[in-house]
């Protein structure tokens, strides 16, 4: 008997225009994690997290939650889990009570305990006072709020978010991080959600899997995957014999290049960096430009692809999405 939160096996998932969005991914979350999948867009976050909520077949490969095959079992699944989509879903028209209702009246909760619950979750995200506006007059953020609200009237095992905080301020999205941090302490539940933010899986995250191109590349707590960089990072920008020179130092790790610079590994940034311009000034070795990185996951990322990170905003047609759910549906 599986009885992980989420246990993934050699899953692929193939659209029909043959994109190969999730490329044989395996991954163990255990119960209880608050945990992310982080990685740029068009990664295939949504497609894994739509697998694992039942809404997609896999095109090979297993995914049990919480021990239910997630194609076989699909009703069971759903039972025990709350989803949080990435397009909002709350109706633009109703208030936020009356939204709740409704979500409660779907999962089969009513009468006086579907009241009682829908005050009860509303308040956890902060929304009481607001329970009895239309969700028109709502910002962004309380959207947000709500629909993480809406994704617990089952009482759910294992809540699943798809990028909660997409299209919203820094402001709103420190609130958000504050209640999904709430909730985890509060209630006995497993939480996984996705971002494009790396700084946000960092800081939220007790583990993570970086995913690109369909495939998990990196996964760990934020610490450890820091840590596997093994050091400091030199950017430089410069011309001449940079990698020859710079290899025979004993405290470089590595040289590499990434997007036409060097990328050079070092152990004790603060204290190597002068010997390295030093060294390389001695040579007849110019130098453009030149940056000390602190290990961040931007850089596991880099460390893990060869490729720089951008974090940019999602593409147009998910942010018009977003501000279109936004003001009315
Ligand atoms: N319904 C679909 N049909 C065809 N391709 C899709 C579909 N949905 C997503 N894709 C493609 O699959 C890849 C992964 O997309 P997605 O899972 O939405 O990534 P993310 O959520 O990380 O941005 C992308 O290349 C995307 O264009
Ligand atoms: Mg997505």
């Amino acid at each position: 008997m599986r009885e992980e939160a989420v246990d993934v096996d050699a899953l692929s998932v193939v659209y029909r225009n043959s994109v190969r969005a999730v490329d044989d991914v395996s991954l163990v979350i255990k119960r209880g994690e608050l945990f992310a999948l982080v990685g740029p867009n068009g990664a295939g976050k949504t497609t894994l997290m739509k697998v694992l909520t039942t809404l997609l077949k896999p095109t090979s490969g297993r995914a049990y939650v919480c021990g239910l095959d997630v194609v076989r079992e699909a009703g069971q699944v759903r039972r025990r889990i709350g989803y949080v989509p990435q397009n909002l879903s709350a109706d633009d028209e109703l208030t936020g009570m009356e939204n709740m209702l409704l979500q409660c009246r779907l999962y089969g909760v009513s009468g006086r305990e579907a009241v009682k619950r829908s005050r009860q979750l509303l308040e956890v995200v902060g929304l009481l006072d607001a329970a009895n506006r239309v969700v028109a007059s709502y910002s962004g953020g309380m959207r947000r709020r709500l629909e993480i609200a809406m994704g617990l009237v089952n009482t759910p095992e294992v809540l699943f978010m798809d990028e909660p905080t997409l299209g919203l301020d820094v402001q709103s999205r420190l609130v958000i991080w504050d209640y999904i941090k709430t909730l985890r302490k509060q209630e006995d539940i497993t939480i996984i959600f996705t971002t494009h933010y790396m700084e946000e899986a960092d800081k939220l995250s007790q583990r993570l899997g970086i995913i690109d191109r369909g495939r998990i590349v990196a996964l760990g707590s934020p610490e450890e995957l820091k840590r596997r960089i093994g050091g400091d990072i030199i950017a430089l920008e410069a011309e001449g014999d940079v990698e020859g020179l710079l290899r025979r130092l004993s405290f470089v790790d590595s040289v590499s290049l990434v997007n036409g610079g060097y990328r050079v590994k070092v152990v004790d940034g603060e204290e190597n960096l002068p010997k390295i311009l030093n060294t390389l000034n001695e040579n007849g070795v110019k130098v453009r430009k030149v940056t000390l990185i602190k290990p961040s996951l931007d850089q596991v990322f880099v460390e893990f692809t060869g490729r720089e990170y951008k974090e940019e905003e999602p593409p147009d047609y998910l942010m018009q999405t977003f501000i279109r759910s936004s003001r009315r549906r």
